[in-house]
């Protein structure tokens, strides 16, 4: 789980990082890899030139070699993406793509609690699970993959930090201690600290990270890439190693808003296997999806609130005055901030122990695993 106080600082710091017109999205994108570069670009999973690609499975990590064995942040590698990028390829040529979906040949990198029925091995980065979850669970569906080629398996924290409250951020067994590229001594921050850092260090463009109480947008921020935690149903739990079925969502982790938008708009939707809560969910997409509403101008007379008391005030004055840098950047781009908002009980809402999150969740997480998991 991860700390409360980073919720809100990170919906600010994000709000803000530069969001703009998708203008250049493309679907015809063949086995890229990833495009190195300013992560403020507006998109950043565009078509480029096809790089070279070395055909061994491992060698898909070889570019990124040294960024690995420092930052843990990929468990492993999929022995079939080269063939899923090359089918990709084809099907593009032959005008067949469109029908994949909006990740068609995007090569995406998975957190290691969604299973994708494949030899990839879906363990929560824990030795007990190791080739035995696929036997249990059914594959992330194939409608949430949108076409995507599945680069990989990202390292998190085990179990979800649901080993233990204990062990440190970002590490398991299986995977070692994650680090943050930014400051190796600062915490990548957990669960879904691998699709973080793997997007941060420029390894993939795209990951999947999944959220009970803070585990995408906590190492998003911490990492500085962009974390969308969609609301419980838009996408589909099936397949994924549970914690509880009243929080867990999937979530796009990227570089940019636009990446991340264009993410949530492919991968939502209602799906059979996990029917109560995405028939609910799918009530909410708008018609048209969510590119629509990247704008430039996106902000003008949106309502902010700032909740200073216990969140902000727990920083240190540097970090409060790169917020306020930010909380003006969003009043020059037409925000209106609703500054100092006060939420009752604030301090027990936060307060996983005082709100009884940690018993329901820990109590919620026994009964899902008993649920799927053979004994
Ligand atoms: C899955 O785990 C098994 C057992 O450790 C291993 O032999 C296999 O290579 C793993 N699969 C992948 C794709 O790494
Ligand atoms: C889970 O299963 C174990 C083993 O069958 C059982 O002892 C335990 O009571 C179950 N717990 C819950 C919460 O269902």
């Amino acid at each position: 789980m991860a700390p409360p106080s980073s919720l809100l600082s990170t919906a600010l710091l994000h709000s803000t990082t530069a969001c703009s017109p998708c203008c250049c999205w493309r679907n015809n994108l063949p086995r890229h890899i990833h495009r190195r570069g300013d992560h403020r670009r507006h998109t950043t999973i565009l078509p480029t030139r096809r790089p070279h690609i070395p055909r061994a499975p491992r060698a898909l990590l070889e570019p990124h070699a040294s960024a690995q064995s420092l930052l843990r942040a990929v468990i492993e590698v999929n022995p079939d993406a080269l063939r899923q990028a090359d089918r990709a390829d084809r099907e593009r040529r032959s005008g067949d793509g469109k029908r994949r979906g909006g990740l068609h040949g995007i090569p995406v990198l998975l957190k290691d609690n969604i299973a994708t029925g494949d030899r990839l091995n879906t363990t929560a980065g824990s030795f007990a699970l190791l080739a035995r979850w696929s036997l249990v669970t059914p594959a992330w569906p194939a409608s949430s993959r949108a076409g995507a080629v599945i680069f990989g398996k990202a390292s998190m924290s085990e179990w979800a930090h649901y080993r233990s409250w204990h062990i440190p951020s970002g590490w398991s067994a299986r995977g070692g201690q994650g680090r943050n590229p930014y400051v190796l001594s600062a915490g990548p921050c957990d669960s879904s600290s691998g699709s973080a850092i793997a997007v941060a260090a420029n390894m993939v463009s795209v990951s999947l990270g999944t959220e009970t109480a803070g585990s995408i947008i906590c190492p998003s921020a911490r990492n500085s890439v962009v974390g969308i935690k969609p609301t419980v149903g838009l996408t589909s739990r099936a397949g994924v190693i549970p914690v509880t079925p009243r929080q867990d969502t999937i979530g796009p982790i990227c570089r940019t808003v636009s990446d991340a938008v264009q993410v949530l708009e492919a991968i939502v939707g209602f799906d059979e296997r996990d029917a109560e809560a995405t028939r609910e969910g799918s009530r909410y997409i708008p018609l048209g999806g969510y590119r629509q509403f990247l704008k430039k101008d996106g902000l003008k007379g949106k309502r902010l609130g700032v909740l200073r008391k216990v969140f902000l005030d727990s920083y240190d004055e540097s970090i409060q005055k790169t917020f306020e840098e930010h909380f003006d950047t969003m009043r020059q781009r037409g925000g209106i901030l609703i500054d100092d908002l006060e939420i009752a009980n604030v301090e027990s809402i936060i307060d996983p122990t005082r709100s009884g999150e940690f018993v329901a969740t820990a109590a919620e997480f026994k009964m899902s695993l008993n649920a799927t998991c053979p004994s």
